[in-house]
């Protein structure tokens, strides 16, 4: 029976081709659903590879040890299936590899889990399949990566499994260019058989509205509901890592996971490009007033939106704690408190005194914004100690977050009043403000960074406390709740900008007398007016 490419494998397909149109080397990293013929696939390019090409070693590593026999025995049925003058000679075989020995080029089969063929030669095709479930990914990705040429292919095809393991890095890496391999997600839906014929489904919740503008047919959103009662016992999270509509459903947390899908996949809806991208720079030994702003690819700082002088911003940033690698960023969102939007985003690492003079910065380009350092640690206190002038500077922030617990119980004046104090309290309310916010689609996230690590965040079983996965960070996360927090507070302490009413129909005339009596600024449609009466 011949195979007829369903839509995942023409997706595949077309990414190839455009590669190769291009001329760019065929690396692909592919994120997918359960089921969508992906491995067929791959097996099916590798051996035709293998089959058509002198002199090459072309390799497929699967994830469990008694899948490479059954593959070859379906790379067997294929060979015979191929038209008798398009099958070049097949020496006789053996359980791991397809020898076609007047060809000089093989194809072999391993698992993940056995012994891999020894290297040595080049490597014309790799394959990975279920890398995301490998317990060794890290060395026979050494073992395999080096061998394979420029002008190889190397494809990984995977469902997810845990948030922060080697496929999840893998992937990331790829979606943020930061690797040459091609991020792929394949979603469930776009396999058509997933559906019952002829449902209808009515109360569409929130959820499955969003699944139907990403391309879910109903008959789908009715497959899926009725799986996830029959076959799931109704576990509706469990359908999301077997079948992810989103890469961030790809990925199971360790731990309960804090936010719902539902809220993940409203806050990523305001994820967008920033209008600017690049870096403020301030001098140590100048006021932070005297910032310049430097466009650059990958800058630290995205602005969405400039300041507009008629509007009032805060800012919330979260501190680091150490340089390594390892360490978190430091992260700050600049939000609008009468638009409700994001306006900036920044995040890098800097030595502390400077993280400060940074947010000193972006706080007087934001009409000397608000701003609310995390205060949690030593680290934290060394910022505020800047911002309030005291690290032998000439200069002082005139506006740094005090909560009104604070303020009403003693005077301020004591760095511990200062900033925002996370405890597990605070926390507690940060979240819950966020998941109403985020529910309501109230809640501008812009940046991927943050609900990325929203998705991610997990109340951890032992502690019960909310925190990261081991090995991920909730830096971008902690800035964007602080912020958002912080900004509702500030709402309701300062004069929000309105703007004045417009007077609508009114004829030229009393416009113009309007405006000599100085009610009213010139428009564009009366300048252009003017100039024709000058004409006349
Ligand atoms: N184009 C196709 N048409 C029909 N069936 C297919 C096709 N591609 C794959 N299959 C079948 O679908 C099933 C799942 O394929 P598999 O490659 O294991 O999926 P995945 O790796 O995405 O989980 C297998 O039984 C396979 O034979
Ligand atoms: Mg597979």
């Amino acid at each position: 029976m011949p195979l007829i490419p369903n839509k995942a494998q023409q997706i595949i397909w077309s990414k190839i081709e455009e590669r190769l149109k291009k001329k760019q080397p065929i690396r692909l990293a592919i994120l997918k659903a359960r089921q969508l013929g992906i491995s067929t696939f791959v097996c099916a390019l590798a051996q035709h590879y293998a089959m058509t090409h002198p002199d090459v070693y072309v390799l497929s590593i699967a994830d469990k040890l008694d899948l490479p026999r059954q593959w070859l025995r379906r790379a067997k049925i294929w060979y015979n299936q191929t038209p008798a003058p398009l099958r070049p000679h097949l020496a006789a075989s053996n359980a791991k590899e397809l020898f076609f020995d007047l060809l000089q080029s093989r194809y072999y089969i391993a698992s993940a889990e056995g012994k891999l063929p020894g290297t040595g030669f080049a490597l014309q095709f790799l394959h990975y399949s279920e890398v995301g479930y490998w317990q060794n990914a890290d060395s026979v990705q050494e073992q395999t990566f080096a061998s394979v040429p420029r002008s190889g292919i190397i494809i990984i095809e995977s469902t997810g499994n845990q948030v922060g393991d080697w496929w999840y890095n893998f992937y990331y890496r790829a979606k943020e260019g930061i690797s040459n391999f091609e991020a792929i997600f394949l979603p469930w839906y776009l396999e058509p058989s997933y559906a019952i014929k002829g449902a209808k489904v009515d109360d569409l919740t929130p959820y499955e509205e969003n699944l139907l503008r990403a391309g879910a047919t109903i008959e789908q959103i009715a497959w899926r509901r009725e799986y996830i009662q029959s076959k799931l016992a109704g576990d509706e999270e469990k359908f999301t890592r077997q079948f992810p509509a989103t890469e961030q459903e790809a990925f199971r947390s360790g731990g309960k996971n804090v936010f719902t899908a539902e809220q993940v996949a409203q806050a990523y809806k305001t994820v967008r490009e920033p209008a600017w991208r690049g870096e403020i720079l301030t001098s140590m030994t100048d006021n932070p007033r005297n910032f310049k702003l430097v466009e650059s690819e990958g800058g630290s700082l995205q602005i969405f939106e400039k300041p507009n002088p008629n509007y009032h911003y805060c800012i919330g940033a979260d501190v680091q704690w150490g340089e390594s690698e390892a360490s978190d960023y430091d992260a700050a969102f600049v939000e609008c408190l009468e638009t409700g939007k994001v306006a900036a985003f920044i995040m890098g690492r800097w030595q502390m005194p400077h993280w400060a003079q940074i947010l000193a910065a972006l706080g007087y380009y934001y009409n000397t914004a608000t701003i609310a350092p995390e205060r949690n640690s030593v680290a934290a206190e060394g910022v505020i100690w800047t911002l309030l002038g005291r690290n032998y500077q000439n200069w002082r922030y005139p506006k740094i977050y005090v909560s009104a617990k604070m303020l009403s119980l003693r005077s301020t004046g004591r760095i511990e009043d200062y900033g925002w104090k996370t405890t597990n309290q605070t926390k507690t309310a940060l979240v819950a403000f966020t998941m109403k916010q985020t529910a309501a689609g109230e809640m501008d996230w812009a940046v991927e960074v943050a609900v990325r690590q929203m998705a991610a965040w997990i109340t951890d079983e032992k502690t019960l406390t909310l925190t990261h996965p081991a090995g991920q960070h909730d830096d971008a996360l902690m800035a964007r709740m602080i912020t958002a927090y912080v900004a509702q507070q500030l709402r309701n302490t300062v004069e929000l900008y309105s703007p004045p009413p417009k007077i609508e129909k009114i004829d030229n005339m009393a416009q113009r007398v309007a405006r000599q009596a100085g009610l009213l600024e010139n428009s564009q449609e009366d300048e252009q007016e003017e100039i024709e009466l000058v004409e006349v």
